[in-house]
């Protein structure tokens, strides 16, 4: 029964945040293998926790991907929080502009009634591009937010997927994976240990400010990714998990 599977299910959250060694995981039950609509409830268990813990002052920094955007889309809430600075995490300039970390925060921050800030900048630059770039005072400005993170929402990928749908060159692409890199989250490939394998010339949050953060909250959904999860949980401990049942099995399972 109802009951039943509610007692399961916190027994599930506690053994994975038991393994992980991070501060929370919370579980929506179900699979996302079998069921991608999934993602709407996770993204959703997602944005209630967000609302739980956000005070008035704080800085927010998201990322992209599609499941930050149904993040956004799933936020709901009657409070306006007008000293709230939302910005994205990493700078942001694709073709899929809907998924994009810039259209994720302007949804965000509108959804708070607070303030925002976008990053104009690409993924990937050269560096002397990327000196010039981020002295401009816009840029600039936005980035002396981001290293003021208070929150911290993000997605994961994996490694390889991620490098190709940043478009990088194929070399790069090889040279990630042959490094042992398996997950990605803001712009950071990392291998099993949680090591970043692979420094690339980017622009967004630093890996200071991801183990100084207040609150840092990871969303993902599907066994695919459970494997990059445990690995990012060796970068820092001071995290909250959201994801799905199955996943969850999973990660109990590695
Ligand atoms: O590109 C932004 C990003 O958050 C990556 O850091 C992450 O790996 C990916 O998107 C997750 O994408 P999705 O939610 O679409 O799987």
């Amino acid at each position: 029964d109802m009951m039943n599977d509610i007692m399961g299910l916190s027994t599930l959250q506690e053994k994975v945040r038991e393994k992980l060694g991070i501060k929370k995981v919370l579980l929506v039950p179900g699979s996302y293998d079998s069921n991608p609509s999934l993602i709407k409830d996770v993204a959703k268990c997602g944005a209630e926790y967000f609302l739980s813990i956000l005070k008035d002052e704080d800085v927010v920094s998201i990322t992209g991907g599609s499941t930050m955007f149904e993040f956004s889309n799933t936020i709901k809430t009657d409070k306006k929080y007008e000293n709230v600075t939302v910005v994205p995490a990493r700078g942001s300039m694709g073709k899929d502009v809907e998924i994009q970390s810039n259209n994720v925060v302007a949804t965000t921050s509108k959804k708070l009634n607070s303030h925002y800030k976008l990053l104009h900048i690409p993924d990937e630059l050269g560096e002397e591009s990327m000196k010039t770039l981020t002295q401009e005072p816009q840029i600039k400005n936005t980035l002396d937010m981001i290293a003021k993170t208070d929150i911290l929402v993000f997605g994961i990928g994996i490694a390889g997927e991620m490098a190709i749908r940043r478009k990088l060159p194929i070399e790069k692409v090889e040279e990630i994976v042959e490094k042992g890199a398996i997950g990605e989250a803001f712009g950071h490939y990392f291998n099993e240990k949680g090591e970043i394998v692979c420094k690339l010339n980017t622009v967004g949050i630093h890996l200071e400010t991801f183990k100084n953060v207040r609150e840092s909250i990871a969303i993902f959904a599907g066994t695919r990714k459970a494997d990059a999860l445990i690995a990012m949980t060796n970068i820092n401990k001071n995290m909250v998990l959201i994801t799905d049942e199955e996943s969850a099995n999973r990660i109990l399972e590695l």
